[in-house]
């Protein structure tokens, strides 16, 4: 197949909003920027669009898709028996990166839900996916736009590496802002629990609810998981080498690096502040420990660009687990191979 290429501009956006619009009214799949990751789109009602999503990434058909809506008066057509507190969330966080997890209407076939009777749903923040969810009137089905498995797509390069060929079109929006997906809310409940750690955190939706929000912490092994939340149970995000956590801060984690004998193949991945002080030249700089929000729009980068480098074994620091250093922990540990 052959795939439209287009960076986005003040001058051509119309133009994009109409052609991204045709594709996917057609049953075809676009890929466009949102604030968190870039997403692989198609049509959320037309089960031929979702299988060729599901086929162009690889992924396993049991792990179910977030559609996208841009208004949330179109809940209630995808989502039933909405929880009171539902709307102080959206109030306080749509657009942005909160899925919300419901039970599904009958209008969702199970063809989206990986085979479950809920339904994940998020108003996204960026202009490109609010274009077009305007334009196209569709609700359109979103996983990141990346090969299942391999660390999500944060810029249009990292699209085209894994998706050229297998997609109708991919949108140049730049490099997504927060660089980690969406925070995974399931609202089924009196207490909202959460699947995904994001940039939403427990802390902001207790604020706002003045109510308890737990954190899910999988007991059992994840390929026994119940089918609460089925992408948990893959291995995700992971670079081709190994990914080993050095779980030490400061000067700890500096005098352990500087103590390994370390090979041209084997890279350091850390904060500027670390880097400075460690003896080893193949490094990957995620950028200052005071900014987690830089931090977090690099991390798949990082690991991305390691599978580039072939990079044979990584090393790795983990972040203060408070705002959204809790999300960049949670793929850190997620992609990584051992401690
Ligand atoms: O930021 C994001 O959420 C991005 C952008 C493109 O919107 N999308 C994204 O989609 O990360 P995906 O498919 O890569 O991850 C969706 C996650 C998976 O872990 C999936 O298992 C979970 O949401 N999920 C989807 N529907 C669910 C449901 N009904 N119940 C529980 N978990 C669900
Ligand atoms: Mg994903």
């Amino acid at each position: 197949m052959k795939t439209i290429k287009m960076r986005f501009t003040n001058e051509n956006q119309n133009e994009i909003f109409q052609i991204a619009s045709e594709k996917l009214n057609q049953g075809g799949l676009v890929v466009f920027p949102t604030e968190t990751v870039y997403g692989i789109g198609g049509n959320a009602l037309n089960p031929e669009a979702v299988r060729k999503i599901y086929e162009a990434k690889g992924r396993p058909s049991d792990n179910p898709l977030i559609v996208h809506i841009n208004d949330p008066r179109e809940l209630p057509k995808y989502a039933k028996d909405i929880n009171q507190y539902v709307y102080e969330l959206i109030r306080a966080f749509w657009p942005g990166p909160l899925t919300m997890v419901f039970k599904k209407t009958d209008l969702v076939q199970t063809y989206l839900t990986g085979g479950l009777d809920t339904v994940a749903v998020r108003i996204p923040d960026n202009e490109i996916i609010q274009g077009i969810l305007n334009h196209s009137k569709l609700p359109i089905c979103a996983p990141s736009a990346n090969t299942s498995g391999r660390p999500s797509a944060t810029t249009f390069d990292h699209v085209v590496e894994d998706l050229d060929g297998k997609v109708d079109m991919i949108i140049d929006g730049g490099k997504s802002f927060i660089g980690l997906e969406s925070t995974v809310l399931d609202v089924t409940g009196e207490t909202p629990v959460i699947l995904r750690p994001g940039k939403i955190t427990k802390e902001n939706l207790e604020t706002v609810l003045r109510r308890t929000v737990v954190i899910s912490t999988p007991q059992k092994k994840e390929s026994e998981l119940a089918p609460k939340s089925p992408g948990m149970k893959y291995k995700h995000y992971a670079p081709k080498a190994d990914l080993i956590i050095i779980d030490k801060i400061k000067d700890d984690f500096i005098d352990e690096v500087n103590n390994l004998s370390l090979d041209q193949d084997t890279y350091i991945i850390a904060s500027a502040e670390y880097l400075e002080k460690i003896h080893h030249n193949k490094i990957y700089n995620l950028g200052s420990i005071s900014n987690l929000d830089e931090i977090s729009s690099n991390v798949f980068a990082a690991f991305r660009h390691m599978d580039l480098v072939g990079a044979k074994k990584i090393y790795i620091q983990l972040f203060e687990n408070t705002g959204i250093g809790h999300a960049i922990n949670n793929r850190i540990q997620k992609a990584s191979t051992k401690k």
